[in-house]
């Protein structure tokens, strides 16, 4: 078997309803983090681990996401002829090689188990990643590489990790570990989305994941589990028991969860910031506005 990471696969058949009425026409994953859409920070990450191969695993109503994936010749044509060539690079560096990326459809919304499973027949027998793009991680080295270059010592399956408040256990994938030292945990056992009471740590599930082939084919074994789906997470644990081969991965960066509306404001206030063209003056707005809330209260 194969041992290098060369495939990723991305869910993005949800339908977004958290951001409704904006996701009635548009794919959550287009949704704009400053402005680029979220799906594209994932893909960045996927290429700086290495990846070659995207699969994106969508449903009904996703076709913004492949238009966005495909060449624009009228605009690139236009922004040839009008010299305006940091544009066109930035257009270019969006269009994906021939070849190297598929959709497949999830026809029936049966959980995140499910929907990876379904890309079953494009990963064969070789290790590979998946990526949920509504995590989106500021990282100086991006989050999947740090797992790549970690798995390439550990091998087997490997979640990113991070700590989350003990009343947060009931929105993640949850780790029990036997050693909390060092980024790289051995793991236990897992559970989706315990309550406070029934989680084993507070070491939460992270939408980065290199998994097994052995893990795929335990997804189409599972019995559907939190919620009536299919869970990922489930796989996982089922694995755990049979080869213990299962590590959990603490990377080193900030998290933000753009499945919430809040998480998606945080990313785009620090985001924003971050930028060399934009932060100053943005910056400069945000002390304005806080000082002047401050004095009307
Ligand atoms: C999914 C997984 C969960 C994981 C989380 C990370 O949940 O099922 O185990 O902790 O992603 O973001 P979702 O947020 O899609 O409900």
């Amino acid at each position: 078997m194969k041992n290098k990471v060369t495939k990723a696969i991305f869910p993005v058949a949800g339908m977004g309803t958290r951001f409704l009425p904006a996701t009635k026409s548009v794919p959550k994953e287009i949704m704009t983090l400053v402005d680029r859409p979220l799906v594209q920070y994932a893909i960045d990450e996927a290429r700086a681990a290495g990846i070659e191969d995207f699969i994106f695993v969508t449903a009904r109503g996703k076709s913004a996401l492949e238009d966005y994936f495909d060449h624009a010749p009228q605009l690139e044509q236009e922004l040839e002829r009008s010299g305006k060539t940091e544009l066109l690079e930035a257009i270019r560096a969006t269009t994906m090689d021939s070849g190297t990326i598929a959709y497949i459809r999830q026809q029936k919304a049966m959980g995140l188990g499910h929907a990876v499973w379904c890309a079953r027949r494009l990963i064969g027998d070789e290790p590979f990643a998946v990526m949920l793009p509504d995590d989106v991680i500021a990282a100086e080295t991006p989050c999947l590489k740090q797992m790549v270059d970690a798995h390439a010592e550990t091998g087997g399956n490997m979640v990113a990790a991070m700590e989350v408040a003990p009343e947060q256990t009931k929105s993640y994938g949850i780790l029990d570990v036997s050693a909390q030292d060092g980024a790289v945990v051995k793991v236990r056992g897992m559970i989706e989305k315990p309550e406070p009471a029934e989680a084993p740590s507070t070491l939460a599930v992270i939408g980065r994941y290199i998994l097994t082939p052995a893990t795929m084919r335990q997804l189409g074994q599972i019995a559907p589990g939190k919620g009536g789906e299919l869970q990922l997470t489930d796989a996982i644990a089922a694995e755990i028991a049979e080869t213990g081969d299962v590590h959990g991965f603490r990377f080193r960066g900030t998290r933000f969860d753009c499945g919430s509306k809040a998480g998606f404001l945080q990313a785009t206030v620090a985001f924003g910031l971050a930028r060399a063209d934009l932060g100053p003056e943005f910056s400069t707005y945000l002390h304005e506005l806080i000082a002047a809330r401050a004095a009307a209260e």
